[in-house]
């Protein structure tokens, strides 16, 4: 096979917030393939780096009291023990506000100018008098112009679901100053992306076969918008953003900075750059390169593959803008944007931004095993936009039967013998041993090309179906009674030999999953780092091993249960002794209400109802939709504010108390069909935290509560 040069990236992340499951599927997904390419000799360039600039992170680091250097750098600081503890293995990890990417940046630029690509234009565009800043939309509320519903963000309604413009507000705030935004006119540059040459060559680059995933394709062909006169276009792009802003300064328009998406993607190349600059990027790669290049050669050559995983809300700024960014200023475009879907927990969908489901920290300090999340990612993952769902129950059966029961087990049912009877040494094999080795062998070649092709799942099911095969061959044989037969100690040896080299081979297949163990098994088995290349050879006759210690515990399924506890609740807040009086009139914030009679109490009817499943409500932040058991023989559906304080999955099974008998609400998103009960302080800012009811065990779906 030819040698490939490859220049690998994941998707920069924004560093306002840690690492959430999102990421770290990404970046498993693009490790696995990485260690894939240099278990098959290639030469690779792997790079990520920090997404930093931005309004966002400008103005979280304002609240914050801090500069936007120093908000960000705390999350930075915080990246290595997510990346070292998930055995990610980056070759360089930089930042977009690093020196390289403002001069790549810049030039990129002026190159784009010089091709006659940018346009200077004048926007309308609300502005802050207060803050003296020009307000990106999530920082504009109002009322809503279609139904008039308040608290509206500047770009759709969460009550009726209008999509409009910030300009349509009625009673227009700023959310950073509560000032009434004024509308005025701003100097912006545009990207052309409208020009033939870019229609054209976009066409072109998006349809070369091979390049993209076939449904990629498809939504690109969806965003190449028809006019009027029936002409195939695109809309310009505008790339500057008026000071104050968090990023870098465009070179010949002075208070201008680029859109934090202009700078982010050449960030790939700055860290790419800083990598080969660092001098390490001979080293980094198996076996090391004899020739050192510099980034500008190394980028420059027509067989080097540049390749970008992303997950599929990125996809138009990887397949549009950053081909025609990078083609119009003379550079390599990518060979191929490969696009993931999303990690969804349980069924339920996950915030991009708040995360939730598992939190991979936690996920590590509970003591779980990386490898058993890249493992069970890995069966899970394929080459196509799909969502993965990571589901407990399937986790803990994934690890436990087919990792542990089936991969590890073949080592620890044959290394005991090995070490005991025959000091350690291995033997000769049987005609039937070489077959069953054969077998795996010449599997080699295909499962390398499945991680190749991202096919992981596949993979994973193939070199399972192959332990299976061994397994087999240990039932057959029986190596705890050969061990009972002085005059069969010989066919013994042979058994445990033909497993230990099984085992070596399947462990050269699972190490793009399973880098650590992989190592351990080397030691171990006392050979080589394994490669797809040497894992063909055995260790043969006479070959010593080590004690065995066993590889790889099994999930405790409780253990694992942890990870979805809520953390623990804030602690109460103290009422103040000088306030006791108040406090004591005001009870969680507000006075009791009127007095009412037992018939008024008696409207209204509470009844215990079973959560049977729970998810996010896409469009809004602050519903989970419920479906509830009422032993009512249907289920209802019932929207509830408590996204905030509940991840869908933690209520999933569990009990509350229903209004039965409120009058059902249309809602935007639905029928809701009752109430569920939850305490909260009258002040959610000063006291945050909200608390659905649970009963004491023993109630049941439909019982009245009275
Ligand atoms: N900063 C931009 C990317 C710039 S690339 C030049 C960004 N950052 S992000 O932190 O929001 O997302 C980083 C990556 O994580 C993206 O590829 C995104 O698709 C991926 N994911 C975010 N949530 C995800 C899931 N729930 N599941 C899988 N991947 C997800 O976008
Ligand atoms: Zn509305």
């Amino acid at each position: 096979m030819s040698h490939r040069r490859l220049f690998v990236t994941a998707a920069l992340p924004y560093a306002n917030g840690h690492f959430h499951i999102g990421h770290i599927m990404e970046y498993i997904q693009a490790d696995v393939w990485v260690r894939t390419q240099r278990l098959l000799g290639h030469e690779v360039h792997f790079v990520g780096a920090d997404d930093v600039h931005g309004a966002p992170i400008m103005i979280a680091a304002e609240k914050a009291g801090k500069t936007p250097q120093q908000f960000v750098a705390e999350i930075v600081a915080g990246r290595a023990q997510y990346l070292d503890g998930f055995h990610i293995r980056f070759d360089n990890w930089h930042s977009t506000d690093a020196p390289e990417n403002h001069a790549l940046a810049q030039s990129i630029y002026l190159a784009l100018k010089a091709a006659g690509l940018i346009e200077l234009r004048t926007i309308e565009q609300f502005y802050d008098p207060v803050k003296g800043m020009f307000l990106p939309d999530r920082y504009i509320k109002g009322q809503c112009p279609h139904c008039g519903a308040p608290d509206q963000y500047g770009d759709a309604c969460e009550a009726c679901g209008a999509v409009y413009s910030p300009t349509e507000l009625r009673n227009p705030t700023s959310t950073l100053s509560g000032a009434t935004p004024e509308l005025r006119q701003s100097q912006h540059l545009f990207f052309k992306l409208s020009d033939p040459r870019c229609v054209q060559f976009l066409e072109e680059w998006t349809s070369t076969p091979g390049r993209l995933q076939p449904e990629v394709v498809n939504k690109v062909r969806e965003w190449f918008t028809v006019g009027d006169d029936g002409r195939v276009g695109l809309s310009d792009w505008d790339i500057s953003r008026d000071a104050p802003y968090f990023g870098i300064e465009i070179p010949d328009a002075p208070g201008k900075y680029f859109y934090v998406w202009l700078d982010a993607p050449i960030g790939y190349l700055a860290s790419l750059k800083n990598h080969f600059d660092k001098g390490q990027a001979a080293s980094h790669w198996h076996p090391p390169s004899r020739t050192t290049q510099s980034f500008e050669e190394f980028i420059a050559d027509p067989a080097v593959e540049q390749i970008h995983f992303i997950g599929k809300d990125i996809a138009y700024f990887h397949t549009l803008f950053w081909p025609a960014m990078l083609h119009f200023a003379g550079r390599k475009t990518p060979t191929h944007v490969f696009v993931h879907g999303f990690i969804t927990v349980s069924g339920a969908k996950m915030s991009k931004s708040r995360g939730t489901g598992i939190d991979p920290l936690r996920y590590l300090k509970l003591g779980l095993n990386p490898e058993w999340l890249r493992y069970y990612l890995a069966a899970k993952l394929n080459p196509r936009v799909e969502d993965v769902d990571f589901n407990p129950d399937d986790f803990v059966a994934r690890v436990n039967s087919d990792l542990v029961g089936k991969y590890v087990n073949i080592a620890a049912r044959a290394a005991g013998f090995i070490s005991k009877r025959f000091d350690g040494r291995l033997g000769a094999i049987s005609p039937d041993g070489e077959a069953l080795l054969d077998t795996l062998q010449s599997a080699l070649p295909a499962v390398a090309e499945l991680w190749a092709e991202r096919e992981y799942g596949k993979a994973v099911r193939e070199i399972m179906q192959l332990a299976d095969r061994v397994n087999a061959y240990v039932d057959t044989n029986k190596p705890w009674e050969l061990a009972k037969q002085p005059e069969l100690q010989e066919r013994l040896h042979d058994v445990c030999t033909t497993c230990i080299e099984a085992f070596r081979v399947l462990t050269a297949m699972l190490k793009p999953v399973l880098p650590a163990t992989a190592e351990r098994v080397e030691a171990f088995l006392r050979c080589a780092p394994l490669d797809f290349a040497n894992a063909g050879q055995p260790l043969g006759a006479g070959h010593t091993i080590a004690p065995y210690q066993h590889l790889m515990q099994r999930v405790d399924a409780q253990a694992l249960q942890a990870l979805f506890e809520p953390p623990a609740p804030p602690n109460p807040p103290m009422v103040p002794a000088s306030g006791g009086d108040t406090a004591a009139a005001t009870p969680g914030g507000e006075p009791i209400a009127p007095t009412i009679t037992i018939d008024d109490f008696a409207k209204v009817d509470l009844r215990i109802a079973r959560i049977v499943a729970c998810e996010r409500v896409e469009g809004s932040t602050k519903l989970l939709r419920l479906t509830l058991d009422v032993g009512e023989g249907r289920t209802r559906n019932v929207f509830s504010g408590i996204a905030s304080a509940y991840a869908p999955e933690q209520l999933v099974g569990k009990l509350t108390v229903l209004v039965a008998n409120l009058a059902p609400r249309k809602m935007k998103f639905g029928l809701s069909e009752g109430m569920v009960l939850a305490a909260s302080h009258a002040d959610g800012a000063a006291h945050p935290g909200l608390y659905i009811l649970e009963p004491h065990p023993g109630a049941e779906p439909g019982m009245r509560v009275r």
